[in-house]
């Protein structure tokens, strides 16, 4: 019990130090991303991957569906596949359905969110000879673990789905892929998603659907302040903004303050006045070109082994083995 009030005190006072730094920031405001994924934040999120203008998720499922054999063709058995951020791992069936044609599957989900670990084990438990082992950790932690419960003889998969690469700064993405190859042996995988860049009206219906699911999605961050840090933030003097930068092939997805007010925090003692079309920054969506994944490979250890790409929306999976 004291154990558990100080790990959530910890994380609080974490959150409550991030969003004032945040909010603090000269020129653009910003919000770290990572706390979109409250409960209600992963439920919105599953929502958003259901939205007939958000193809991405289906066609990575379909990818995952059509080819998951061919993508483990190239790794030898066993393997022990880690999972980093598995959501509620609809996906992922389609790659440990294929494995378990030919062994028993090992799978590390790793997530943040208790919940999605939770449906996670709903959805795939199910699958026959299975060892689930659900690690609630930041990506690296989890995977670190991961990496010291795997059998000496056995080949690590790593999956990075749905373009979550995108959502790193392309500077951060890089060492982010270089710490990730130092907790894997040579031969070892990953899969890795990243969605390619399309018509800029198709990229921005995406991120700014007509039902508004992901503009809940987004102002679910400002909510989750308010319930977990004190904050007094009114919704409805915000809107969903999202826009698409060029030349660093970015959405982006802002929080836009529709008058001029002050908002506080009461546990992170911060108080700030917003004006009027002034944004907070949330979340950017990297879009890739599906040649540059073989020298982000390169630079970060790897060597890409193959790449799919969806021909309905263009998105790529790519297979990079630790060189
Ligand atoms: N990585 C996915 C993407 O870039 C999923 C995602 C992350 C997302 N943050 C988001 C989707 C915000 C919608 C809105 O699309």
């Amino acid at each position: 019990m004291m154990l558990s009030q100080t790990i959530q005190t910890d994380a609080i006072r974490d959150f409550a130090v991030a969003v004032s730094d945040g909010l603090r920031k000269v020129g653009q405001r910003e919000l770290p991303s990572v706390y979109l994924y409250d409960e209600l934040g992963t439920a919105l999120f599953e929502a958003i991957t259901l939205l007939p203008e958000y193809g991405l998720t289906r066609a990575e499922e379909r990818l995952l569906r059509r080819r998951a054999g061919d993508m483990l063709d190239s790794l030898p058995p066993p393997v022990a596949v880690v999972e980093l951020g598995s959501g509620s791992g609809r996906k992922t069936r389609w790659i440990l359905e294929a494995l378990a044609v030919r062994e028993p599957i090992a799978y590390f989900p790793i997530d943040i969110s208790a919940s999605a670990l939770v449906k996670c084990h709903q959805e795939l438990g199910s699958l026959g000879a299975i060892s689930i082992v659900g690690l609630e950790k930041s990506y690296l932690e989890g995977l670190q673990e991961a990496a010291a419960r795997r059998r000496p003889d056995q080949t690590l998969l790593v999956l990075f789905l749905g373009s979550t690469i995108g959502n790193f700064d392309p500077p951060a993405a890089e060492k982010f892929l270089s710490d990730l190859r130092r907790h894997l042996k040579p031969g070892d995988a990953l899969l890795l998603g990243a969605d390619l860049e399309k018509s800029v009206g198709d990229m921005l219906l995406a991120y700014d659907d007509p039902a508004g699911v992901t503009a809940a999605f987004n102002l679910n961050l400002l909510a989750r302040i308010n319930r977990e840090l004190g904050g007094n933030f009114v919704l409805r003097n915000f809107e969903h903004h999202v826009r698409y930068q060029t030349t660093d092939r970015r959405i982006e997805m802002h929080l836009r303050s529709k008058r001029t007010h002050t908002v506080s925090i009461r546990a992170a003692e911060f108080a700030c006045t917003l004006k009027e079309g002034e944004t907070i920054w949330t979340e950017a969506c990297h879009k890739f070109r599906v040649e540059e994944i073989p020298g982000l490979a390169r630079r970060t250890g790897f060597r890409c082994e193959a790449q799919w790409i969806d021909p309905e929306w263009t998105f790529a999976e790519n297979l990079l083995i630790v060189s």
